[in-house]
């Protein structure tokens, strides 16, 4: 019986993994929640698993979730979500928060020698270097959820890395691949929220409509598995059948298929090193009697090429890269600024940005907060 603190467990990764647990009643326990502002969704969940300990976002409604649950452990306060992870029932951590709040809780959890299954990309964007060097000074392991990169750790796991030439991450190319005739001005919110193959959340749903979420994936497999970003390729490949895929030197090329369902890779996190039975159903023949593979245009969405950027030019850029990306997201999705504000947003921080030094995390928390500032000033209209 393996213990887990389910991080974001109101989101889609969150309620993904809470689905895993449900038919798996004899192999995990859920000992920590923690959510954002979902109150009724957190409710039924602490009803529903019965957990130790609860973190909540939102202050405003600690009193009633207190009087709830009186036995329960809940906190609204800065320690909650480390708290939540480094309790020593908790086996495994799956981060399923979206954005730069994951990141002092991956830190606590890595520090606390947990195993993380790591759905969250932005923790890694903003300190990668710092992340591997805990992780090397811990008896922590982190397992990637994200389903490229779990593609990878599949295809690279037990491998001469020697032999290994390229990795591929793979990109579905999103809700706007196929409207080439629909100017980008006129792409709202609902538009670039609608993803055609997986059902997430706002955030990185609008990151995959702009393909920056393959430019924080270029630069988590850059982190997760050392590669230089000039040997990570990206193929468009609509159907999002193939996840990843690795180039031989001999130029033999391996690749892992499934359905996309992010069950397969948080069950292979969960289970990891043995494997659950038959997480999701197995492929047919037909799902897979059609699969393109594509350039990325990176003319019309330019985020991937300012990822490759910021990755090229150190960590401090990836810390304003990952900072404005956020605070324009938000602004696009308030309606404050329009889809192609997004990457000229991010741009302008990226320019104004002065590279700095990054040896601590403090020094993360310091950059991402005046960039966060100067993203602001840029994404108004
Ligand atoms: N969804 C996927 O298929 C998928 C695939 C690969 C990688 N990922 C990555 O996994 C992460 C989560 O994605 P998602 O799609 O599951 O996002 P989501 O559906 O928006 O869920 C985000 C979760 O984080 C919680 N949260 C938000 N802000 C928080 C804060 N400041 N403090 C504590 N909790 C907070 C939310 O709580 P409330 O909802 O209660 O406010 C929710 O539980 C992202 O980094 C994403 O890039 C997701």
């Amino acid at each position: 019986m393996k213990g887990i603190a389910v991080m974001g467990s109101t989101g889609s990764i969150g309620t993904q993994t809470l689905d895993i647990v449900t038919s798996h009643p004899d192999q995990f326990r859920v000992i920590s929640l923690s959510a954002g502002r979902n109150f009724e969704m957190l409710v039924a969940q602490i009803e529903r698993f019965r957990p130790l300990r609860v973190a909540f976002a939102d202050p405003t409604r600690l009193d009633d979730l207190r009087r709830l649950f009186p036995n329960v452990d809940i906190s609204a306060d800065e320690r909650s979500l480390t708290d939540c992870v480094i309790q020593p029932e908790v086996d495994i951590v799956v981060m399923g928060i979206v954005g730069f709040a994951a990141l002092a809780p991956t830190l606590q959890a890595i520090r606390a020698g947990k195993t993380i299954a790591l759905a969250n990309k932005e923790a890694l964007v903003v300190a990668g270097s710092l992340l591997r060097r805990e992780i090397s000074q811990s008896s922590a392991k982190v397992i990637p959820v994200d389903s490229e990169h779990n593609a990878l750790f599949q295809l690279l796991e037990g491998r001469d890395r020697s032999h290994v030439s390229k990795l591929v991450l793979t990109a579905s190319g999103g809700p706007l691949l196929r409207q080439t005739q629909l100017p980008l001005e006129d792409v709202t919110p609902a538009i670039a929220i609608k993803h055609p193959n997986w059902k997430m959340g706002p955030k990185i749903s609008v990151d995959s409509a702009t393909l920056m979420n393959k430019g924080l994936e270029l630069i988590e497999a850059h982190f997760l598995f050392d590669t230089p970003e000039n040997d990570i390729e990206v193929w468009v490949h609509p159907q999002s059948i193939v996840h990843g895929a690795i180039w031989l030197k001999d130029n033999s090329c391996l690749a892992q298929l499934s359905r996309p369902d992010m069950r397969l890779s948080i069950g292979f996190a969960l289970k990891y090193p043995e494997r659950l039975e038959a997480v999701i159903p197995r492929l047919s023949l037909r799902d897979m009697s059609q699969l393109e593979f594509l350039e990325p245009d990176v003319k019309r969405f330019p985020c991937l090429e300012l990822a490759r950027q910021a990755l090229r030019l150190g960590p401090s850029h990836l810390i304003a890269l990952n900072a404005a990306n956020e605070v324009a997201v938000q602004r696009f999705l308030e309606g404050h600024i329009l889809f192609p504000d997004i990457p000229g947003t991010i741009a302008k921080t990226l320019d104004r940005h002065t590279a700095t030094r990054v040896e601590q995390i403090e020094d993360v928390f310091t950059i991402d907060r005046e960039s966060r500032e100067l993203a602001m000033r840029s994404a108004s209209r």
